[in-house]
């Protein structure tokens, strides 16, 4: 696990007096959209908590809520009933959380450095810092997404990978108590990728970072996770974890190896069990017991 007192880690604030607390606890969520179709359900009722420096890995179907929970964490989302707090208060206040989407969303106009910088500045502790500073903190980021020199690059002259990279090193810099990504790599081919889970597990863990990663890609979640938590299909709830006992940073050996194509199978399993389960529902649904999330009134 990461030490949370590494020198890269900018600041304090949330280096909380009870570590032991996690930084994310969710219980019993249930939310919805409105649709001109009525309530839609999204989450009913979710469970999930988060330790200090923890990567916990969500997969699930598409369309099964992903996203949206990834939205209530940052307090965009409200809740219809249960619980959700980010460092022991509501999400969306001080205890910022860093959001890396699949698209790098840099500044074109900006080098890279400025496009970091702007994070450091962002960074809403009360606490002032010099330009000397955050320029120096900039670049220390760079070296852990492994970009050093390019800080004079504008994102425009840099590859696909190398903008995620930037992304990464720009969300972090907030300091974030918890760093949410949203399927980050699916946009680059698959060496790239590959190469971005290495600089994520490296980076999380040099920072001593917690964060949620969702993906619909099992290898990656088991690469980079903790744990892999399993949604089921909308309205979503986490159905099943899987922790991954293998030490972080994790390397190239465990991203081609047995352990990780063995846990990635057993994932895979239930994945696919909970899929057919949810068509066999589909194509047949009972007449007798009607399915209780089809009746449930919202
Ligand atoms: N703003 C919205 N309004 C209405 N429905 C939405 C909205 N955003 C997402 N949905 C629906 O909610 C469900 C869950 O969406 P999302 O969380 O994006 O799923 P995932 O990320 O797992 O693919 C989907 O059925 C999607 O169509
Ligand atoms: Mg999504």
């Amino acid at each position: 696990m990461g030490s949370a007192t590494t020198p890269a880690r900018a600041a304090t604030v949330h280096d909380a007096p009870d570590p032991g607390r996690p930084v994310i606890e969710i219980a019993a969520a249930r939310t919805h959209y409105a649709t001109p179709a009525g309530p839609l359900p999204v989450l009913d009722g979710v469970d999930l908590a988060v330790r200090p420096g923890e990567v916990v890995a969500v997969v699930g179907p598409s369309g099964c809520g992903k996203t949206t929970l990834l939205r209530v964490l940052q307090g965009l989302a409200p809740l219809d009933s249960g619980e959700v707090a980010v460092h022991g208060a509501a999400p969306g206040g001080a205890a910022e959380t860093g959001y890396v989407f699949q698209q790098p969303s840099l500044f074109p106009w900006w080098n890279v450095r400025r496009n970091i910088e702007f994070g450091l500045k962002l960074r809403a502790r009360g606490r002032r810092t010099s330009a000397a500073e955050r320029r120096a903190q900039a670049d220390r980021l760079l070296e852990i997404v492994g970009l050093t020199g390019f800080h004079d690059f504008r994102p425009a002259a840099l590859s696909g990978g190398m903008q995620q990279r930037v992304n990464l090193a720009r969300a972090l810099a907030i300091d974030p108590a918890v760093l949410l990504l949203d399927e980050p790599f699916s946009a680059v081919d698959t060496l790239t990728r590959e190469r971005l889970q290495r600089v994520l597990s490296r980076t999380l863990h040099a920072l001593g970072t917690a964060a949620v990663i969702v993906t619909h890609d099992i290898r990656e979640a088991v690469f980079l996770g903790d744990r892999v938590a399993v949604m089921s299909e909308r309205p979503g709830r986490i159905v099943a974890t899987f922790t991954v006992d293998h030490p972080r940073p994790r390397t190239e050996d465990f991203q081609h190896g047995e352990q990780l194509a063995a846990i990635a199978a057993r994932v895979y399993r239930h994945l696919k069990d909970g899929d057919e389960r949810a068509h066999a529902e589909q194509a047949a649904p009972a007449a007798d017991a009607p399915h209780p999330e089809k009746r449930r009134a919202r």
